[in-house]
Formats: C-alpha cells, sequence, structure tokens
C-alpha cells in the first residue's frame, strides 16, 4: 500500500519515522513543504488551498493513504479534505492530550503553534479528556516552528517562549511535528517532565486501516 506523508516541512520526518517503523513493509512518498513553512499562522483558506495540492500530488502519486503529518492542518483541515476526496483514506496527526491526560500527571503542559492552539479540535480534546485535579496549560509558541525548520535560532526563541513558563510540569505535549526534533532542548528545560508526541498514535492507525484494506 502507498502511503502519502505531508508536513510544513521536517516536522512531518519525526512522524514518518515513527510509521515506517511500525510498518516497514509498505511504500511512503513524502512532501514537505518548506516554502510554505509555518502553517500555524496561515488563515483556514490559505492552508487549504496549500494542503489540498499536497494530497492531490500525493494521489497522483499512487497514494491510497494520507498522513497529515502536522497538527495544525490536522486541526483544521481534516474534516474538509475527508469530505473533499472521499476515495482516499486520512490520518491526522493531533495534539496527544489524550495520551497525556492518560499518565494521571498533575500538571500538564500542550506546547502548539497559534494555530492549533486556538483550535476548536484541541479545545474538544482538552475537555474530552482532562481529569479532575488535572492542570493542562495550553502554550502557543508562534516562530518556533520556523526556527526549526531553519535550524537557526532555536535557543533564542525557546528562551523567548518559555523563560516565564514553570518548570514543574510532568508532561509535556509536542504538539506541533516540529517540536519532536527538539527533544533534546527540550528535556533540559523540563527535566522532570515525560514528552509525548501524536507519532505512535498516527502509525496505529494507519496500521489499523491497512488491516482492513
Ligand atoms: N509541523 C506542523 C505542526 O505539527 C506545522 C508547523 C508550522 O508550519 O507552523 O503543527
Amino acid at each position: 500500500m502507498k502511503i502519502g506523508v505531508f508536513d510544513s516541512g521536517k516536522g512531518g520526518t519525526t512522524v514518518l519515522a515513527v510509521v515506517k517503523k511500525m510498518l516497514p513493509d509498505e511504500e511512503y512518498c513524502y512532501i514537505g513543504d518548506s516554502e510554505n513553512c509555518p502553517y500555524g499562522e496561515k488563515s483556514d483558506a490559505e492552508l487549504m488551498r496549500i494542503v489540498r495540492g499536497h494530497v492531490e500530488n500525493l494521489r497522483g502519486w499512487g497514494a491510497k493513504i494520507i498522513v497529515i503529518a502536522c497538527n495544525t492542518a490536522t486541526t483544521r483541515c481534516i474534516e474538509k479534505l475527508r469530505a473533499e476526496y472521499p476515495d482516499l483514506k486520512f490520518v491526522g496527526t493531533e495534539p496527544a492530550i489524550k495520551l497525556a491526560a492518560e499518565t494521571e500527571a498533575r500538571k500538564i503542559l500542550v506546547m502548539a503553534t497559534p494555530g492549533t492552539i486556538h483550535s476548536e479540535r484541541t479545545e474538544h480534546l482538552m475537555l474530552e479528556n482532562q481529569k479532575n485535579g488535572q492542570e493542562i496549560d495550553l502554550l502557543a509558541c508562534p516562530g518556533l516552528a520556523d526556527v526549526i525548520e531553519a535550524d537557526d535560532g532555536i535557543e533564542e526563541k525557546l528562551t523567548e517562549l518559555l523563560s516565564e513558563v514553570e518548570r514543574d510540569y510532568e508532561v509535556v505535549v509536542l504538539g506541533c511535528t516540529h517540536y519532536s526534533l527538539i527533544k533534546d532542548e527540550l528535556r533540559k528545560i523540563f527535566p522532570s517532565a515525560i514528552l509525548v508526541d501524536g507519532g505512535e498514535g498516527v502509525a496505529k492507525q494507519v496500521a489499523k486501516i491497512i488491516s482492513f484494506c
């Protein structure tokens, strides 16, 4: 089965790696759209225009399953894509709020792009999964995906975004696939936190779809 994967750049490679590890015998094609990075600060209409182009290309290359390896594009476009392309199966990447809440951690931080943080889907994930007495704080990180994509200015951006943020979070949700590329840096900032992302959930979902085909 051919699986198409896209993101606004190299963030989605973190998802692709997890999916490939679980499903090594499938065929993959990847679009890393660094030209349009960042997605996190684009309007819904512009983002839909961009991702539609990727879906058309991936479908043209024979992909039957499309992995949206981008939390921003998933939270804001997946429903519309499913309606527009009923012949394709879409698997989205979402902030791993469910996984974080299941750990019973007392304090959880969710880091993501402004687009993801302010989406209805993120609000819904919080309402669905937050346990009694659990604090879940949302942190929009404008510009962080850009510096990771450029591999320049990461330390300065992290200082700017996180200097006022408390350090005692037990779980930090990496709600943007780019952030999984800087786990080492984030571990130094939140030394006692477990870092979680959506990669594993995506891989399981792809495996489930393949098992039905
Ligand atoms: N890697 C993406 C995400 O997971 C998008 C980052 C961006 O382009 O703003 O949200």
